[in-house]
C-alpha cells in the first residue's frame, strides 16, 4: 500500500489519484496558484493547514496509509532558500494579553516544569491562560500535563488548542502520531514549524500566553522573539555554575532582542546542585533573583501538580503572578 510522507509530490498525487483534488478544494487549497515540483508539505505549510490534517484527509480518501512524522529528513528535503524565500509573519495577534518566556540557556533546569505551573497557578486565579511549548525537538507539556493521548485539531485552517482545564495548549507532542519519532528539522523548517503553532493557533482572548522554550539561545528563541516580543523573561537556573554560565547567556539574549527579564528562578537547590545564592545568582547572571524552588521528590513525580503546589512553588509562582499582572 502507498505510504504518504509528505514530500511527494502534490501534482504526482493528483495524477495517480484524481478524485485527490477534492481534498484541495475542502481543505481551500488553489491549486492553480501552485508549481508542480511542490511537495504536499509546502503545500500545507503556504495554505497554513497542519501537515498531518492534509496526509490524514488524503489518506482517508484515498486509502493510502500516513507515515507520520517520519517525513524522511523532512528540512533536509528542503532547499536552504525556503525560510527566507517565505517570511515569518510579525506582531502580537489581537486578543492575547501578555507574552511571557520561561527560558534557560540549559535544559533540565526546569523550564517547562515552572511553564506549567505557571499557566495552571494563574489559570486558577481566574486568567485565561494559553501554554505554548516551543520546544519542538522533544516537547513535553503534554506529557507533564496527562495529555499525551490526545492530538490537536484544525478547523477552517486554524489549529485548536488541547484545553486543560480552560488553558489553552499547544505543543508538537499533540501534533505527533507517535511520541517516540525523532522530529529532525533544519532551521527554516522549525522557524516555520514555530511560526505556525504561534500564529495559526486559534488561541481566542488570552489574558497571558506563556511559551516554554528549549533550551539554548539560537532557532526557536531567536525565531520566536524577532516573530513577536515577548512582555517579559522568566530565566530558570540552578545553583549549579554551570546552568548560571547558561542563563547568564540566556540574560544576554534577551537583553541583546530587546525582552525584558522579569528575574532568575534557582530551582532544585538543596544537597544535589548547590544551595540558593541570590547574590551570586544576580552577579553572575546580570538578572533580579525571583526565588528559589528546592529539589523535591514530589515535584520529580507524574502528575505533582494535581495534590497542590508545594509552598516554594506556590510562593514563587505569585511573586511571578505580581511580575506579570
Ligand atoms: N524542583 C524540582 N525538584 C525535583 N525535580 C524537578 C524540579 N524541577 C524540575 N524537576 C524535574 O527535573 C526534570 C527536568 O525539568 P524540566 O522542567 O523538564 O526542565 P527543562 O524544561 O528545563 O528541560 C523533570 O523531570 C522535572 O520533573
Ligand atoms: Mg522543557
Amino acid at each position: 500500500m502507498k505510504e504518504l510522507r509528505g514530500n511527494e509530490k502534490w501534482v504526482e498525487i493528483i495524477n495517480e489519484f484524481p478524485q485527490a483534488g477534492e481534498i484541495w478544494e475542502d481543505l481551500g487549497i488553489e491549486p492553480e496558484k501552485l508549481n508542480a515540483e511542490k511537495a504536499l508539505v509546502e503545500l500545507a505549510m503556504e495554505n497554513k493547514i497542519p501537515l498531518q490534517v492534509l496526509l490524514n484527509n488524503l489518506a482517508k480518501k484515498l486509502g493510502l496509509v500516513v507515515k507520520w512524522p517520519e517525513i524522511e529528513g523532512m528540512g533536509a528535503n528542503y532547499k536552504d532558500d525556503f525560510g527566507k524565500s517565505s517570511k515569518l509573519r510579525q506582531g502580537k495577534p489581537i486578543g492575547i494579553g501578555k507574552i511571557i518566556a520561561v527560558h534557560s540557556g540549559k535544559g533540565g533546569v526546569g523550564k517547562t516544569t515552572i511553564a506549567v505551573t505557571l499557566a495552571i497557578h494563574l489559570s486558577k486565579l481566574g486568567k485565561k491562560v494559553g501554554l505554548l511549548d516551543l520546544d519542538i525537538d522533544c516537547p513535553n507539556i503534554t506529557r507533564v500535563l496527562a495529555l499525551e493521548s490526545r492530538h490537536i485539531a484544525s478547523l477552517n485552517k486554524k489549529i485548536i488548542p488541547l484545553n486543560f482545564e480552560g488553558i489553552k495548549v499547544i505543543s508538537m507532542g499533540a501534533i505527533q502520531e507517535r511520541s517516540n519519532l525523532a522530529i529532525m528539522w533544519r532551521g527554516p523548517i522549525l522557524a516555520k514549524a514555530i511560526e505556525q503553532l504561534f500564529f495559526d493557533a486559534d488561541w481566542g482572548d488570552l489574558d497571558v500566553l506563556i511559551v516554554d522554550f528549549p533550551p539554548g539561545t539560537s532557532e526557536a528563541p531567536l525565531t520566536f522573539f524577532n516573530m513577536i516580543k515577548p512582555d517579559g523573561a522568566v530565566i530558570i537556573s540552578t545553583p549549579q555554575l554551570t546552568a548560571l554560565d547558561d542563563a547568564s547567556k540566556s540574560v544576554d539574549m534577551c537583553n541583546s532582542l530587546g525582552v525584558e527579564v522579569l528575574g532568575v528562578v534557582e530551582n532544585m537547590c538543596g544537597e544535589v546542585f548547590g544551595i540558593a545564592n541570590p547574590l551570586k545568582t544576580e552577579k553572575l547572571t546580570g538578572a533580579k533573583w525571583l526565588g528559589k524552588l528546592d529539589l523535591q521528590k514530589k515535584i520529580a513525580q507524574e502528575n505533582f501538580w494535581l495534590k497542590g503546589f508545594p509552598d516554594d512553588l506556590a510562593n514563587l509562582l505569585q511573586k511571578l503572578e505580581k511580575l506579570i499582572f
